[in-house]
């Protein structure tokens, strides 16, 4: 997507072949492009949230694994990067993903070839995650003018956290069909949720519907049953962090929530899912899936810029007060009205999914 006017990814290679990200605990405030040049550094950088979201952090790992190859290609060096990045948070999938697939193709091959092998297959990784959000983008799209027919006018759709291009190479996940709808000339409004404690929604979907032209009103988290109360919700879309081979989802804290509120109001309550999130070694998401936990000094603080322009936290409860910070939610597949994925969208239950994707499971 482009920030003003200028093409960029949220992460890519330059000319030197350096490894660039735009260093996203900055934003809306500051642009800050860093580059990445070690192991620890790609480790830090998914650990901390320089990066983030499922998908570019599936791409982050496998740039990582990339990089550290052109210093040490030996197997011991394979195998402690896949851990020292698997462990940099537990949550999503395509963490996993991506190091299983720097793995298996590099295994097999003598560790001359490992460097350039894997600087290939982590551009690849990135190239496929474009399409792949452009694909879902076009399914999603589908959907959106289906509701804009029989309305016969705008389409208000709620989104919760960042799902946009920043959480992914390009496009985003959830923002794929509202970019999609906004180019075909459909007046498409979001909700965007502010997404506490990290503020995802407010800080950086936020930014990029602003940068986009997509007209979007910023609410609190516990705005949205009251909106789809009063009719104001035409559809919620949300990304996923993980989804289970049965449908359950995975998403960022608050999540479960709008789905409930959208089910007892008859919204529909869509989830855009790239294939690479899907973990077809779990079946009940709620029991299954590790959820992060992170800092309680994220919910006692919030970020901001003061009025010099500094950018800093702001302590808002008080000295030493206890906090818990569950960073996921799990999203039962009964409250998911469908699944837009990059083949088409699906039902949220085990049949649709391996029909869906008959090749990808086990
Ligand atoms: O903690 P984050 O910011 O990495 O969480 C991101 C989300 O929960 C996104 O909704 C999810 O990764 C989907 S991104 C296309």
């Amino acid at each position: 997507m482009k920030i003003d006017g200028k093409p960029y990814r949220s992460i890519w290679h330059d000319a030197a072949g350096t490894v660039q990200i735009i260093d996203q605990r900055w934003l809306p405030h500051e642009l800050r492009i860093v580059p990445l040049q070690s192991r620890a550094e790609f480790a830090v950088a998914i650990r901390d949230m320089w990066v983030r979201g499922a998908p570019l952090i599936g791409a982050a790992a496998a740039w990582g694994m990339a990089v550290q190859m052109e210093h040490d290609a030996s197997d011991a060096s394979l195998a402690e990067t896949w851990q020292v990045l698997h462990e940099t948070r537990p949550t999503a999938i395509n963490l996993r993903w991506a190091l299983n697939e720097m793995r298996s193709l590099l295994t097999p091959l003598p560790p001359s070839q490992r460097a350039a092998a894997a600087r290939r297959r982590a551009i690849e990784i990135c190239d496929e995650d474009v399409e792949i959000n452009r694909r879902i983008g076009e399914n999603g799209l589908a959907i959106i003018r289906q509701i804009a027919a029989r309305k016969n006018g705008r389409v208000n759709i709620l989104t919760h956290c960042n799902a946009g291009w920043l959480a992914t190479v390009d496009w985003g996940t959830a923002t794929s069909p509202i970019y999609h709808a906004l180019a075909a000339g459909i007046d498409v409004h979001v909700f965007v949720d502010e997404t506490r404690p990290r503020n995802q929604g407010a800080q950086l979907t936020a930014w990029e519907m602003n940068h986009h032209g997509v007209s979007h009103d910023l609410i609190v988290d516990n705005a949205g049953g009251h909106l789809m109360q009063h009719g104001e919700v035409d559809m919620v879309i949300v990304g996923t962090d993980r989804t289970t081979s049965q449908g359950d989802v995975c998403n960022k804290i608050g999540t479960y929530l709008k789905a409930l509120a959208a089910h007892a109001n008859g919204v529909p309550f869509y989830v855009a899912l790239p294939s690479p999130t899907i973990d077809w070694t779990v079946k009940d998401g709620v029991k299954e899936i590790p959820i992060e936990e992170r800092t309680g000094a994220e919910v006692t603080h919030v970020q901001g810029r003061d009025a010099q322009g500094k950018v800093g936290l702001v302590q808002i409860s008080p000295d030493g007060t206890p906090a818990r910070n569950p960073a996921f939610d799990v999203t039962p597949a009964h409250l998911v009205t469908g699944l837009i994925t990059e083949r088409g969208v699906c039902s949220a239950n085990t049949t649709a999914m391996a029909a869906m994707f008959p090749d990808l499971q086990g």
